[in-house]
């Protein structure tokens, strides 16, 4: 039970995640990975409501002085979800066609930029990625369809998160960054699995704006300085990425004034 009196999560359809994780506190007060349980299928009038929810968030984080915020569209989320052909099988105006499945998602993106402007909105997505049983018939269709809707909307950045980046073998089809590049007008930004030396051939290739970094950054803190001086970098810890205190969080260290360079 993690939800607030035992309430059921909710989805576009009623399909259990495979091998679906929450991180939760436990009632001894440790933290840790616990199974989802089977959502229930949004009822069409509950989604303007989760729309609000998205206007608010944003709202605060307006407040709270964040400069931009990032829609969380990847990595089987609920947006995600609701795009994908394998998690949404609702027959209203949020499920069936591309333009429907994109339809909630888009709200929640007009929801933030009518708070922040566009200029100051991205969005994350994770074409082709199949986690946690969630697949796609057309990943490349969609991922195109919304970067056209996106550019209209001139939105910041569209940040792209590699299929592969938690394992498998799934890459982005040959072809699919030049499509992307040349459907949105905003600034692209890639990651998963990337090293200094991979994000600088994607730049100065020209299908990316920027390369974002993950695992390498919660072992490294100063991971910018490290590429700078070409340092050696620390391993991550995997025993810790999901744990509950700063263990594996803050506790990684700096570089010791240069001691740690390669040669
Ligand atoms: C401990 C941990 C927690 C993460 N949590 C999220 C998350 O909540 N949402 C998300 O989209 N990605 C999440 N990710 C994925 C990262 O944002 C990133 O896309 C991924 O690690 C690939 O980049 P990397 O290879 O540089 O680590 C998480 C990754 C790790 C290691």
């Amino acid at each position: 039970m993690v939800q607030p009196d035992g309430q059921q999560p909710v989805a576009p359809s009623a399909l259990k995640g495979e091998g679906a994780q929450c991180f939760v506190e436990f009632e001894d007060g440790t933290a840790g990975q616990h199974p989802t349980s089977t959502p229930r299928a949004l009822e069409t009038d509950e989604i303007p409501g989760i729309v609000e929810d998205y206007r608010q968030a944003a709202e605060r984080a307006k407040r709270a002085g964040f400069d931009m915020v990032e829609v969380h569209a990847a990595n089987a989320y609920l947006l995600n979800q609701f795009l994908a052909t394998g998690t949404n099988k609702r027959t209203d105006q949020y499920g069936g066609s591309l333009e429907n499945r994109a339809r909630f998602p888009l709200e929640v993106v007009d929801a933030v930029i009518d708070v922040y402007g566009a200029d100051r909105v991205g969005i994350r997505m994770t074409p082709f990625i199949e986690l946690f049983g969630l697949t796609d018939d057309e990943p490349e269709a969609m991922a195109l369809y919304m970067a056209d809707q996106l550019s209209k909307r001139g939105l910041a950045y569209l940040h792209l998160n590699e299929p592969n980046w938690a394992g498998g073998d799934i890459t982005f089809p040959a072809g699919f960054r030049e499509k992307m590049r040349e459907r949105f007008s905003g600034s692209l930004i890639y990651c998963g699995n990337y090293d200094a030396e991979h994000a600088e051939k994607r730049i100065s290739e020209n299908t990316t704006d920027a390369v974002a970094f993950g695992r390498p950054y919660i072992a490294n803190p100063d991971l910018p300085e490290r590429f700078r001086v070409n340092a050696s970098l620390t391993e991550p810890n995997h025993e810790t990425f999901y744990g509950g205190n700063e263990k594996g969080y803050t506790d990684y260290p700096f570089m010791d004034n240069g001691y740690d360079r390669m040669s």
